[in-house]
């Protein structure tokens, strides 16, 4: 007999089925508690709350474990590359050998823009944060691929898919180029995701970019670790506003418009100033105690989910040194600023009483700086890479038997109902 929680409340009592998932706590299903008691839960940040059924992403917080429809971030960061993990988060499966050459096809052969879309740029100022161009210019794809924005269509909905996974390195590369005042480099076809985007960013008229590999590995690698993470703010974001049936171009610029912050995806920027402020290795004691005493916070630590070491963050710092390496900036200051932070933070009892770890926004803005990359693009490469878990999951979702549109209810502490008084009356 499966297994059911009793729920009494003023006299009234109902029986909860208890939902077994494979892996991870049981979940008490309470959909039909309103309607059968009047009672509402309270769960403000769903820090109790499973607001979905997903096949996508687990996430063990206590152990630092992350798998991805079951294969450990691990051995994907190490053996995969970044579009074999898109085919495998939006499909379900690894692909064959076929099935990866017609998907890595279709990828390329979407990544251009329609040439009016280039013009949209231009109404940004070019001091304009490039999250803020991705927020709008995301959005603006709805506006000129009307051919796959019929939610209720399969294949309209895979066309999408693939059209974001292809054309946000364009879209991203655009903006950052818009902000260096240099003109839009064309994408090409026949150089690899990570390179291209590599080279649609740093290449210019006078100078082609010839990728070196250990960089596009490394960038690879790091759009791996910002793949997917289940439901984290800005994915539940991207559900919420799906559930709506919104088109997914809207769906996936309210996904960025969420990630921007510096609680979320922000914080590899902010992380970065962070370091930056720290200056030297001397500072850091100083630095700790201000975060003891609540004068700032250490962006970068801390998790909803991880109780432990995030996963990522391990490849991350490892990525970090290959690429410092590679760019003859073994030495730099700030990541010796970083890995005593790191070593004073862990030790505190600060940090240990509250289980804070770095996560995967600690060591990647020092490695996309030694890539090339200005603080203000660090959230736009979380973006571009967390695309397809965003859209993995609003797939999910709209294939989801049990969705409807998102509906939070809320406890009401306002005024009660009460007349209302002429002005001249108050
Ligand atoms: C991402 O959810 C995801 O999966 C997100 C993400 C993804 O891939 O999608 O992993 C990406 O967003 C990573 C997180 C990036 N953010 C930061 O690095 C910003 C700094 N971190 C914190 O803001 C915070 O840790 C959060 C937002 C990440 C988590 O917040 P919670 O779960 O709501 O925890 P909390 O704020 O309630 O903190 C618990 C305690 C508090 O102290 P007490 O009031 O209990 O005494 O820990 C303290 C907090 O003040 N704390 C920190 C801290 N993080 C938490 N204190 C100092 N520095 C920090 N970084």
């Amino acid at each position: 007999m499966s297994e059911s929680v009793k729920f009494e409340v003023g006299g009234r009592s109902l029986d909860l089925p208890v939902m077994k998932g494979t892996l991870g706590p049981d979940v008490v299903d309470i959909r039909k508690l309103y309607g059968e008691t009047d009672v509402f839960t309270y769960d403000p940040s769903f820090t109790s709350t499973a607001s979905c059924e997903s096949k996508i992403t687990f996430i063990d917080g206590d152990n630092g474990v992350l798998l991805h429809r079951g294969y450990p971030i691990e051995q994907l960061a190490e053996n995969s590359s970044f579009l074999e993990v898109c085919y495998l988060l939006l499909n379900g499966e690894l692909p064959n050998a076929a099935e990866f050459s017609g998907f890595e096809n279709t990828i390329t052969r979407h990544t251009m823009l329609h040439d009016q879309f280039d013009r949209f740029f231009n109404g940004f100022r070019r001091d304009a944060h490039p999250m803020a161009i991705m927020t709008g210019a995301v959005g603006a794809l709805s506006a000129f691929y009307h051919d796959s924005t019929n939610v209720e269509d399969p294949e309209q909905r895979m066309i999408s898919s693939h059209r974001l996974i292809a054309k946000m390195p364009t879209i991203a590369a655009r903006a950052f180029k818009y902000s260096q005042g240099q003109p839009f480099v064309h994408p090409r076809n026949d150089l690899s995701y990570a390179e291209n985007f590599l080279r649609m960013c740093f290449a210019v008229p006078a100078e082609d970019y010839k990728p070196n590999p250990v960089l596009a590995k490394a960038m690879d690698k790091i759009f791996i670790l910002h793949a997917d993470h289940e439901q984290n703010a800005s994915t539940s974001t991207v559900r919420m506003v799906g559930s709506s049936g919104a088109n997914p171009f809207a769906c996936i610029a309210a996904g960025i418009a969420s990630l921007w912050g510096p609680k979320h995806g922000g914080a590899n920027e902010e992380a970065l100033n962070m370091l930056k402020a720290i200056g030297t290795v001397d500072n850091v004691p100083d630095f700790v105690q201000g975060v003891k005493d609540r004068r700032h916070m250490l962006m970068g630590f801390g998790h909803r989910v991880y109780k432990n070491y995030d996963p990522r963050a391990k490849i991350m710092q490892q990525t970090c040194h290959e690429v410092l390496a590679e760019m003859g900036h073994g030495d730099d200051p700030l990541l010796k600023v970083a890995m005593e932070l790191e070593k004073i933070a862990l030790n505190e009892d600060f940090f240990v009483e509250r289980k804070l770890y770095p996560n995967v926004d600690f060591y990647s803005g020092i490695t996309l700086r030694a890539l090339g990359f200005p603080p203000e693009m660090f959230t736009v490469l979380f973006a571009l890479a967390r695309t397809v878990g965003w859209i993995s999951q609003w797939q999910e979702m709209i294939q989801d038997p049990a969705q409807k549109i998102g509906r939070p209810r809320q406890l009401y502490t306002g005024a009660v109902k009460r007349d209302y008084t002429a002005i001249d009356g108050r």
